[in-house]
């Protein structure tokens, strides 16, 4: 898929003089309240004849997180504009804070379409941080704050930047090949993450379940290592992927379920074989248990949680990760019609439990349970699925952290590392017995929904009860799949969430020696 806009990140040793570096834009970061400041900022300060410092005691730049101000050249400095940016007070900086500020950089670019641009934000980071990782955060940034979806934008589009330049900037060559290591991988991640929000911002008659195949199988294509199994409504129908038909019943479109395979060589013979399974429902509209019409269109990005884990498995086939991962996507369009699935239906599942359905718009559970199952039977060690599932989730979380349930205290812990690395936040929820048992049917095994409460933790249990003794998490990313405004770093639309996630725990489990 071609880059929207396209970027070329690299970094650059540059001469001392990096005040008199040529540039569009030449970014700096700044920490609040700091007396001492970066040498660069006191040189571009004398040149500008001190207007960073008047700026700083009028007040309109204090360096705080997420702020940032701009200032234009003059013939003494090389770059055609300065752009501050805030990192807040400097015993708070993190990775995040990183990650953020090259997204405002990125995102600035784009809007003053300046092409070129130098990155000086890493220079007054404390030694804390590993320049590594602060590459890797502003590699992830870069993409995520340059991203913009305007596929279908036919009119009044000639004047926009079509591609970005930047370049991590340094003078000092052993800090340079640091951060390159990290740039490297962040700009891996950046490139996934942009392809999943590009694949999820297209709308449900784009993007339909046969049309997501598609693009998954050019996907492995294009991917060493990865290869690509499509199930189509015959083959479905054959394997007893009941879940997966029923959801996409009411819909013109069949569904499909989707596995790639990723290889990663001999030495993943000592790591877990890893499942990802993510839920790819291409429109929801309820079924006949028909949602309101407010917002319905927000559903399109109810495939979000499978293009998650197409964006990991691309991750992780560029990084050359070695461990063995199965990227498992089930995918229908949740539809009314004379032939939908209804309340009151009874249906069995690949496991061959059978699930009473009581609203046909608790979709996502019933074709996640067919995707668990056939994780469990390829013998994953690990499974972990992501799925927009639960209004629920985000009553109770809002829209500033992932719901994260499962069977194992161990693999709850490394999520939640790959969360503090990743910037991608996860709050840890319960979905013990007593949730599962809301959960049992009177004329089946199980029912696909609980009582009035608790709707995210029984939404979990009635997957838990689908992968057996498999170490397990649930990801519930209702709510953190969209951003309805822009932010200050980045624009609307997809948000892409768990692509980094997600390549990161995988990142992270091959990084250590232990399982
Ligand atoms: N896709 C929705 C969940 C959702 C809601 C995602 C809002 C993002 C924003 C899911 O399929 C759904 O409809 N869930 C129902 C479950 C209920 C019927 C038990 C819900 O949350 O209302
Ligand atoms: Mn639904
Ligand atoms: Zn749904």
């Amino acid at each position: 898929m071609k880059e929207i806009i396209s970027v070329a990140l690299k970094t650059r040793k540059v001469g001392v003089d990096i005040a008199g570096w040529k540039t569009d834009m030449l970014v700096v970061g700044c920490f609040s309240g700091e007396q001492r400041a970066d040498p660069l900022l006191k040189e571009l300060d004398r040149r500008l004849a001190g207007a960073i410092r008047r700026l700083r005691l009028l007040g309109d730049f204090e360096g705080k997180d997420e702020s940032n101000a701009i200032i234009y050249g003059n013939e003494k400095t090389g770059a055609k504009r300065i752009l501050l940016v805030g990192l807040g007070e400097k015993k708070d900086v993190t990775l995040d804070t990183v990650r953020k500020a090259a997204a405002i950089a990125a995102k600035k670019a784009v809007e003053l379409k300046a092409k070129n641009v130098g990155l000086a934000l890493h220079r007054p980071l404390g030694s804390h941080l590993d320049l590594q990782a602060v590459g890797r955060a502003l590699g992830e940034g870069t993409y995520f704050g340059s991203y913009r979806y305007d596929e279908y934008v036919t009119s009044g589009q000639n004047d926009r930047l079509k591609s970005l330049k930047i370049a991590v900037i340094d003078s000092d060559s052993a800090k340079i090949k640091k951060l390159a290591q990290g740039v490297a991988g962040g700009v891996a991640m950046g490139r996934a993450q942009s392809y999943a929000r590009t694949l999820a911002n297209r709308p449900g008659n784009v993007i339909n379940p046969p049309a997501l195949a598609r693009e998954a199988r050019k996907l492995a294509r294009q991917l060493k290592n990865v290869t690509c199994t499509v199930y189509d409504a015959k083959q479905l129908k054959a394997k007893g992927m009941g879940g997966i038909l029923a959801v996409g019943a009411g819909s013109k479109s069949e569904p499909r379920f989707i596995a790639l395979k990723y290889n990663g060589g001999p030495r993943a013979a000592a790591k877990p074989t890893v499942g990802l399974v993510g839920k790819a429902i291409t429109f929801d509209s309820g079924g006949i248990s028909i949602k309101p019409s407010a917002n319905m269109d927000q559903m399109k990005l109810d495939k979000s949680g499978g293009i998650a884990v197409l964006g990991a498995v691309k991750a992780i086939a560029e990084l050359k990760l070695p461990v063995n991962v199965y990227g498992v996507v089930p995918s229908a369009e949740n539809m009314p019609g004379g032939s939908s699935y209804r309340p009151g239906d009874i249906v069995t599942t690949y496991s061959g439990k059978t699930v009473e359905v009581l609203n046909t718009d608790a979709e996502g559970r019933m074709i996640l349970c067919d995707g668990l199952a056939w994780a469990v039977k390829q013998k994953c060690d690990v499974i972990i699925d992501i799925a927009t599932l639960t209004g629920a989730c985000m009553v109770a979380l809002g829209k500033y952290k992932a719901g994260l349930f499962g069977n194992d205290d161990s693999l709850i812990k490394q999520l939640q590392k790959a969360s503090k690395d990743s910037g991608e936040k996860l709050w840890h929820m319960p979905s013990g017995d007593e949730y599962a048992k809301e959960m049992k049917s009177k004329i089946a095994d199980l029912r696909n929904i609980g009582g009035k409460w608790g709707g995210a933790c029984t939404a979990a249990a009635f997957l838990g009860q689908f992968v057996g003794d498999t170490t397990w998490a649930h990801l519930d990313i209702a709510g953190m799949d969209i951003f309805a405004k822009p932010t200050e770093s980045t624009a609307e639309g997809s948000t892409g969430f768990g692509v980094r996630l997600l390549t990161t725990y995988l990142i992270n489990l091959t990084q250590k020696n232990k399982t």
